[in-house]
């Protein structure tokens, strides 16, 4: 239970909910953190509401079938943005770090049936926002050179995973050579430090420029990622850890017809095709810390200092 900002997160007892019949009560067996949630403890969301239950990802019981739940709520009818009701499961309405949650009905699905229950509780917000940005987004396809910064992150992984399954050749980036490595392991191309900017540069060489560059971060290295794209270069952006853009050389944006593309979370059909595009390729989450409900707080802890590689991810109940 969330009881306010900065405040630890509260293991307690709460009302069951009582929803009317277009919801579903889940009983959940795993649920997922993603920056978001420790976004929300800090305070750095809006229409923050106390107490509620936070938690946008979930796999668990609905009717005697295990399933996973889509966060993206009230969507609309354009695929293109999201409708002026657009909430993620969490935050405005009680969310999955519990037992059981009560969902709208449409927003239940069959779990994949190759992943674990802590595999597919991985899966929703992260998959539905890399499916989105990488496919819908930037038209990532079998053969563009793709560059995914900081694969450490949820999203970035899932997408670097996909962008595999799609038969591109990925290029990764992060703080941390371990994670390089380990991304290398799963069939990425190669990669480079973001605080080193020559090997970025040696990176971007060695690749011969990146058709599609995946970001969540911003800030300094933003600018240097756009100059190693090739021409016609699409440049998807879902976050901004590491602030405003920086370096951005407006010529070169010009000049080479760059396009960036803004996006967030992702259509109920979006959600659909991902679940789709899962089974199809089999693929299978990277789960890097699993804690007890009760120890939620240790599980923030880690998203604070970033160690995972890999979902952090709640075991509730087997
Ligand atoms: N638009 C959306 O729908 C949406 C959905 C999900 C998340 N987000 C946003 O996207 C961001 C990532 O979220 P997440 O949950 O996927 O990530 P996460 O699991 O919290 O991981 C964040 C990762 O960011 C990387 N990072 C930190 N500083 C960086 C820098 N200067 N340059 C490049 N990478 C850097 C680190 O990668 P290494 O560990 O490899 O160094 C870190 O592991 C957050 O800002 C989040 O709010 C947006």
């Amino acid at each position: 239970m969330f009881t306010g900002v900065k405040e630890p997160l509260v293991y307690t007892d709460v009302e069951l909910p009582e929803p009317d019949e277009s919801f579903g009560v889940v009983r959940l067996k795993a649920a997922a953190l993603n920056r978001r949630d420790y976004w929300i403890t800090l305070g750095l969301y809006p229409n923050l509401r106390f107490p509620s239950v936070l938690g946008s990802d979930g796999c668990g019981v609905y009717e005697g079938k295990e399933v996973v739940i889509n966060p993206s709520i009230h969507w609309g009818d354009d695929p293109r943005f999201y409708s002026d009701d657009y909430f993620i499961l969490g935050m405005v309405e009680n969310g999955t770090f519990a037992e059981q949650v009560a969902v709208r009905k449409t927003k239940i699905y069959p779990k994949p049936e190759h992943l674990t229950a802590e595999q597919a509780a991985a899966l929703p917000l992260a998959g539905l926002t890399a499916y989105r940005i990488l496919f819908s987004r930037c038209q990532a396809r079998a053969g563009d050179k793709v560059l995914i910064s900081g694969i450490g992150g949820g999203v970035a992984l899932l997408a670097c995973q996909f962008a595999i399954a799609a038969g591109a050749e990925v290029w990764v980036t992060s703080g941390s050579p371990d994670k390089i490595d380990k991304a290398i392991a799963m069939g990425a191309k190669g990669g480079a430090s973001y605080k080193n900017p020559d090997a970025m540069k040696q990176m971007g060489k060695a690749a011969g420029g990146f058709d599609v560059v995946i970001d969540s971060a911003g800030g300094k290295g933003f600018g240097q990622m756009l100059r190693l794209c090739r021409k016609g270069g699409r440049i998807g952006v879902y976050g901004g850890t590491a602030g405003s853009w920086e370096g951005v050389s407006v010529p070169n944006f010009f000049f080479k017809q760059l396009s960036i593309y803004g996006s967030t979370m992702g259509s109920d059909a979006e959600f659909g095709q991902m679940l789709d595009f899962v089974r199809t390729h089999r693929i299978v989450p990277v789960v890097g810390r699993v804690f007890d409900l009760k120890d939620g707080n240790e599980a923030l802890q880690v998203m604070k200092e970033s160690t995972q590689f890999g979902k952090v991810v709640l075991r509730i109940s087997s």
